[in-house]
């Protein structure tokens, strides 16, 4: 029974890495949208796969959100370290509650990987005079520029109008943003279907240009109601993984 399941979704991983036209596709079963546990289970798929790609001196980006935080929450504190990796946070913080927030992930795996790291401590909605003051001290600079040059990107995929609601966005962006069907939302990034990007978070971090170059990203998001944004943010995926479950993997080829 388990050879049969696993097979279908061999089958399952080879069909939707087809229609979004990435590289690999990981599937786990269940449906996120019904029970938390199954984001679990994303969780760990993508910890095992990160850490059989770690290589020595690599740099990794990580995101926030409660799918990528049940990742580093799989990762087992390991015997022999990597001091020799760095981790840092892909944005400054970005809203979220502070435990699922991409600076909090970011230390917590360079914990578990003995890694080194550095944070983004950028409070939100700053005026944009502001930000561009604070982008310019000497440490930002720093952290950003090892941030231009990652190696592994590991980032949560969300759906653009709910995470716009979640971060507080006054009501004529959330019009705006409808106006120009948002359906995905990555690193305070905001897509359309066609994976164009239709609206910037007021946020330092990680930048498309800078993404283009990254050898490899690990993008984890499940649930059915994930599905539309997955197939938007897929786009940004030429090297790498998505990790979802079958309840996006059959909402994805559904609407094929
Ligand atoms: O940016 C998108 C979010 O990180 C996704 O968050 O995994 O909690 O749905 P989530």
């Amino acid at each position: 029974d388990l050879i049969y399941a696993l097979k279908g979704l061999t089958e399952l991983e080879n069909k939707v890495s087809k229609i979004l036209n990435v590289n690999k596709v990981v599937i786990v079963p269940g449906n996120s949208d019904e029970n938390d546990m199954f984001k679990k289970d994303i969780g760990k798929a993508a910890a095992r796969l990160l850490m059989s790609i770690i290589k020595p001196g690599n740099t990794i980006a990580i995101t926030g959100g409660s799918t990528v935080n049940y990742m580093v929450k799989a990762i087992q504190p390991l015997s022999s370290t990597y001091d020799d990796v760095f981790v840092l946070p892909a944005r400054g913080s970005v809203g979220h509650q502070v435990e699922y927030q991409s600076n909090t992930l970011a230390s917590e795996l360079a914990q578990k990987l003995g890694a080194e790291y550095k944070l983004l401590n950028i409070p939100d909605h700053l005026s944009k005079k502001s930000l561009e003051s604070i982008t310019k001290e000497p440490e930002i600079q720093e952290t950003l520029k090892k941030v231009s040059k990652t190696d592994i990107l590991i980032f949560g995929i969300g759906n653009a109008l709910q995470m716009a609601e979640k971060r507080g966005l006054p009501e004529p962006i959330l019009d705006f943003l409808r106006r120009k069907e948002a359906v995905a939302e990555a690193f305070g990034y905001y897509f359309n279907p066609s994976g164009n990007i239709v609206y910037t978070s007021r946020t330092v971090g990680i930048k498309l240009d800078d993404i283009k170059k990254i050898p490899y990203m690990i993008a984890l998001a499940g649930g059915t109601s994930k599905a539309q944004a997955i197939k938007a943010a897929g786009h940004l995926l030429k090297n790498g993984c998505i990790v979802m479950d079958e309840g996006a993997a059959n909402e994805i080829i559904r609407c094929e």
